[in-house]
């Protein structure tokens, strides 16, 4: 994949969105952009997993890789939809954005610069990173930054776990992939404390969303899912010391788990919060089993409640079943899957 934000041709073209128009780079997509010069498209994967940043080109040509027909059906090539994180511009175009139902503040895409100030290894192949900031960073709590792999012209997604007010340093939870790029390859071989590291964000609409004070938030993570539930847990709590929340963290063995003991310290804190853990493959003092059906046993209904859940695709979509089954709206369910960055070359 080349890197969308470095222009050796120097035209550019211009992309009207009818209400504005923005210079987009030759080769940079359109997603990038526009985000870059503020405007909002909602989007999620930026790697054409999603398909949540789909736009309609109604005037001008794009150049898009193939989408698998799960991303985008014929039915929507044929009305003019790419998936604007992938498609980038061939002349001016004219796009139609979609609305936008996120809730999220919408902060300007932009690159940023860094310095590992700790790196501690907290579970079974999981470390905790922390980075501090060149320059201080606007995010809302679920978002996260894309981190360039030194050495090549990649990028892997990794969410922030640190509340928003905390804007000079990042914490990121990251578990290694064998023979992954980023993981075996870069953060568990060779960064360390001191490592510079660059990366571009904020990114996505996993976000927590300000506006519903006082309705109780469950939140279900598979994983280092939990990391930017930690985000939005303490944002909430920054808000309102006071709001219901019930963390449920999956993993499949003790020697998995992580932040116990902050999870514990913040339930002993707030007594409206409830940390649950659960252990889908090892029997232990604790709950055994999926998050959704821990959460399902706790839970005659959840109409009342909004959700975030984040992890593997599967334990995500597991969860949201669940959430259905306790008659949780739909439109209080929030979900962001840590879909691989190659998955499309199985497709
Ligand atoms: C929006 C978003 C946010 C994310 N945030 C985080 C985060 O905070 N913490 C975190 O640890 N990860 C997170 N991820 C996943 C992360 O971006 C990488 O995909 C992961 O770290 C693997 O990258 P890699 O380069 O090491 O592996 P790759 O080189 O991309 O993959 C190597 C091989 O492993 C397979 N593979 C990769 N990931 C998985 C997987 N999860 N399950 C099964 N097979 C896999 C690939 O298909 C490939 O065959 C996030 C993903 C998304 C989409
Ligand atoms: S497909 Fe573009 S953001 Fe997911």
């Amino acid at each position: 994949m080349s890197d969308p934000t470095t222009r050796s041709d120097p035209t550019t073209f211009r992309i009207d969105t009818g209400t504005t128009s923005v210079t987009c780079g030759s080769g940079q997509r359109v997603l990038d952009a526009l985000l870059r010069q503020g405007v909002w498209i909602p989007n999620s994967c930026n790697q054409g997993t999603c398909g949540t940043c789909k736009v309609r080109v109604t005037g001008g040509m794009v150049d898009a890789p193939p989408a698998p027909d799960t991303v985008l059906s014929d039915s929507e090539r044929d009305q003019g939809y790419v998936l604007s994180c992938q498609s980038t511009p061939t002349t001016d175009i004219v796009v139609e954005p979609p609305a936008d139902e996120s809730g999220a503040h919408h902060h300007a895409l932009r690159d940023l610069a860094g310095t590992v100030s700790s790196l501690t290894t907290v579970a079974d192949d999981t470390v905790s990173v922390t980075v501090s900031l060149d320059d201080p960073f606007e995010f809302t709590a679920g978002q996260y930054v894309e981190l360039s792999i030194p050495g090549t012209d990649q990028t892997r997604p990794y969410s922030m776990a640190n509340p928003p007010s905390e804007s000079g340093t990042l914490e990121f939870h990251i578990r290694r992939q064998p023979d992954g790029l980023a993981t075996d390859g870069w953060i568990f071989d060779s960064l360390t404390v001191g490592s510079s590291v660059s990366m571009t964000g904020p990114w996505g609409d996993f976000c927590h969303r300000e506006d519903e004070p006082g309705v109780g938030l469950i939140l279900l993570a598979g994983g280092t899912g939990l990391a930017p539930l930690k985000s939005i847990a303490r944002a909430a709590l920054e808000a309102d010391p006071e709001r219901e929340i019930h963390v449920y963290h999956g993993v499949r063995t003790e020697t998995e788990l992580y932040d116990v003991d902050f999870w514990r310290a913040l339930a002993t804190e707030h007594p409206n919060v409830r940390y649950t853990p659960c252990l889908s493959r090892q029997q232990w003092c604790g709950r055994a089993g999926y998050v959704g059906d821990a959460m399902m046993a706790d839970f005659g209904s959840c109409r009342n409640h909004a959700a975030y859940l984040c992890g593997p695709p599967a334990m995500v979509e597991a969860g949201v079943r669940a959430l259905k089954r306790r008659r949780m709206p739909p439109r209080r369910i929030r979900r962001e899957k840590y879909t691989p960055a190659t998955s499309l070359l199985t497709l």
